[in-house]
């Protein structure tokens, strides 16, 4: 039988591959490249002579952005107040090409690495079972054979001398990494205790505050229906329109401005808690681009309304519900509600922080007149005492009720 594994070249997959191809499977190893820093020529090679029969390296670098960056941006989403979802909304996608090749290969069997214990295995299986509802996943975290075998690292590591897989130098990071276009992750290993600062070495996409340049870097974003057009570094007029390299631009400049930086406790979605520390450079100078706009162009309560839909829609994503009825039917009301988020956006980096620099927009509803302290601007006053008057009565009644 022909299996798809969704491989990454690391340890676990490499370990897993052979596993799978000893079990008796035809092995054709995935390579979704969603704009992690790797060499996707070693990966291959590194696959093939592990055993796959054949690989696939797909580059899935622009429908993430358009498909899945971008829709997360309509509602400014972010998970628990914090994390922006960058593994979140990657898993999704490679799930789902993951898919269209064993389509194309005529096999219902994949496999993935993630352990059991995580948020990604939920994703990649959901994701698996959306797009292929007949589909049969070999999950080896999961599987008991597999668990009998291999307890942790030092087992996977035994196995890989025997076979001759190629180990990386030991000078790898103690932790687990998730990279993309939108972040990078840092989990496990030296962080899990979550009493303990991060260390300054953790971090590989983003200079430290202190580091970075005593300089602000002004940039003019135009919207369109709520998405970036373009973005024009006022310094040096570096303009860039293409929504990829929008990303990978805007990710070079929230590197050097040091923009970006979290560091949090999460609740996963199996109810286990995790430290995970993340920067994501691009992505947080566009969600505040975007949201600043948003304050002169959004209806009061359609943005209240969406606001408060926010945080279902980040928990649908993180738990792995991408493409669900529900998730479909918020993104249908988030389209609707950045009709009118045109308009330029100006932001200042400047060592960690995005700072306002002025919106503009011909669809503005923000009326300077009206808004004054210095002018009536055609408003009344007077209105004002029947609507505090109406809106008072409730208070008074339990302010009356609570004094007896
Ligand atoms: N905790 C984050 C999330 O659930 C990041 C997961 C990173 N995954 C990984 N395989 N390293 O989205
Ligand atoms: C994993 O468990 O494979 C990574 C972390 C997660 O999925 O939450």
């Amino acid at each position: 039988e022909k299996i798809i594994l969704a491989y990454s070249g690391g340890l676990d997959t490499s370990v897993i591959l052979k596993w799978l191809a000893n079990k008796g499977f035809d092995v054709i190893a995935y390579v979704a490249n969603v704009g992690q820093n790797e060499d996707f020529a070693a990966i291959e090679k590194k696959a093939l002579a592990t055993g796959a029969s054949k690989v696939y390296v797909e580059d899935l670098r622009k429908e993430l952005v358009t498909d899945y960056i971008f829709p997360a941006l309509k509602a400014n989403t972010i998970y628990e107040g914090t994390y922006m979802l960058g593994t979140s909304l990657a898993r999704p996608i490679i799930a789902k090409r993951q898919i269209e090749i064993a389509r194309k290969e005529g096999t219902v069997y994949v496999a993935h690495g993630a352990t059991g214990k995580g948020n990604d295995q939920v994703r990649f299986e959901f994701g698996y079972y959306m797009h292929m509802p007949q589909v049969k996943i070999i999950s080896p975290w999961k599987d008991p054979e597999w668990l009998t075998q291999f307890e942790g690292r030092s087992d996977m590591i035994a196995y890989a001398q025997k076979y001759g897989i190629p180990i990386k130098a030991s000078t790898k990071k103690p932790y687990s990494e998730d990279e993309n276009l939108i972040h990078i992750s840092h989990e496990a290993g030296i962080l899990e205790d979550p009493s303990k600062r991060c260390e300054e070495d953790v971090f590989s996409l983003t200079l430290s505050p202190r580091m970075a340049a005593d300089k602000e870097t002004l940039l003019t974003f135009e919207f369109k229906n709520g998405l970036p057009v373009s973005v024009t570094n006022e310094e040096d007029k570096t303009v860039v329109t293409d929504p990829l390299q929008m990303i990978l631009y805007l990710n070079k400049l929230g590197h050097d401005n040091a923009i970006g930086r979290v560091d949090m406790v999460e609740n996963r979605y199996i109810g286990i808690k995790s430290r995970g520390v993340y920067e994501t450079p691009g992505c947080e100078i566009l969600w505040k681009a975007h949201h600043n706009l948003e304050g002169i162009t959004m209806d009061k309560e359609v943005m209240h309304l969406r606001d408060s839909l926010m945080p279902k829609y980040a928990q649908l994503i993180y738990n792995g519900y991408w493409g669900a009825p529900e998730f479909e039917m918020l993104t249908a009301a988030f389209e609707q509600s950045q009709k009118n988020v045109s308009g330029t956006s100006k932001v200042v980096l400047y060592k960690g922080n995005v700072i306002f620099a002025g919106v503009s927009s011909p669809v503005s509803l923000y009326n300077e007149a009206l808004g004054s302290m210095d002018k009536a601007g055609g408003y009344q006053p007077v209105d004002c005492k029947g609507f505090i008057n109406i809106n008072a009565i409730r208070l008074m009644a339990s302010a009356k009720r609570d004094t007896n």
